[in-house]
């Protein structure tokens, strides 16, 4: 089977294998560590191995390369993009710093690594409410590229920020209606949504939560079902995690394609080849490397 082979590869080469929440169910289960953004993030660093094989999206990837530049970040499919990170420019941020020249830039870290080199500081959903949090009121925020995050986060802080006009189409799958829909056919469910999703959405949530705080807060709720409002595959996740509760997705339909690309086929190939490796020219690296830092710090 491709998994038994995936498996004794990885022990013969001394390989790590890092998943993302949302990856599919066979990858989730062949992955020596699973989480979010933020703790992928601190693990690529922290884990003894300096063969990574990241099955995330590339931005992901491209975040651990910055970080640990001596180890090999291998992403088995270079063109799992993300469509939310591709909605900023370096050139564009910088045409409005120049318009806030005294704005904290923000960036959240679905962002290719040129935004991030002109930015202040990154985050995460995990992270992004404290970060806000962190910069003095008498400051302006300039954050991007997410404006439901955004919006939220300023929001939660009780503060206005500069909002970029970026959105992730995935997390614009959800309608209200389902909810409603979903609520009814469950009494006491508790509705969980990423911060991503749009305000009209994001208002019927009992609790607005990345994929980590997802974990967590599902294993400490008393609610033995849950409608979960993000990627489709954090369902399974959860139901991995805590079987004896009931997980059900807000909709069928929030299916992260470029999250999809890492398939067991394309995770064999990368631990038979050491490839594709994911490099940052070190220019870039060096300057996005503060901001990454930053977040990483931040709980
Ligand atoms: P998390 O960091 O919450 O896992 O989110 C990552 C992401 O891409 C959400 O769409
Ligand atoms: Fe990007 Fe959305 Fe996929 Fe997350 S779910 S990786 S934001 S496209």
């Amino acid at each position: 089977m491709l998994s038994d082979t995936i498996l004794a590869l990885k022990k013969e080469k001394n390989l790590a294998i890092l998943a993302h929440n949302y990856q599919p169910p066979e990858i989730q289960d062949l992955a020596d560590h699973l989480g979010d953004s933020l703790a992928l993030s601190r693990l690529a660093t922290e884990i003894e191995s300096d063969r990574i094989i990241f099955c995330g999206v590339f931005f992901m990837a491209e975040t651990a390369a910055i970080l640990s530049p001596e180890k090999k970040i291998i992403l088995p499919e270079p063109e799992a993009g993300c469509p939310l990170a591709d909605m900023i420019t370096a050139e564009s941020l910088v045409k409005l710093k120049q318009k806030h020249p005294q704005a904290t830039v923000i960036t959240y870290v679905n962002s290719p690594a040129e935004v991030k080199a002109v930015s202040d500081i990154c985050c995460t959903s995990a992270n992004a409410l404290n970060i806000v949090r962190s910069v003095p009121e008498s400051e302006e925020v300039i954050f991007g590229p997410d404006k439901h995050l955004g919006r939220w986060v300023g929001q939660q802080a009780g503060r206005e920020l500069i909002l970029w006009e970026g959105f992730c189409p995935v997390h614009q799958k959800f309608s209200a209606e389902w909810i409603a829909e979903l609520r009814e056919k469950h009494p006491g469910a508790e509705v969980l949504v990423h911060p991503e999703v749009p305000p009209e959405i994001e208002e019927l949530s009992d609790h607005t939560l990345g994929t980590g705080g997802m974990i967590r807060r599902a294993g400490e709720s008393s609610a033995d079902t849950f409608i979960i409002g993000t990627e489709k595959d954090m369902v399974y996740r959860l139901k991995t995690i805590y079987p004896s509760k009931t997980f059900i997705p807000a909709s069928l339909e929030a299916i992260c394609r470029n999250m999809k690309k890492i398939t067991l086929e394309k995770l064999l190939h990368s631990a038979e080849t050491l490839e594709p490796v994911i490099t940052v020219p070190a220019e870039t690296a060096d300057a996005a490397r503060g901001a990454i830092e930053k977040m990483v710090r931040y709980g």
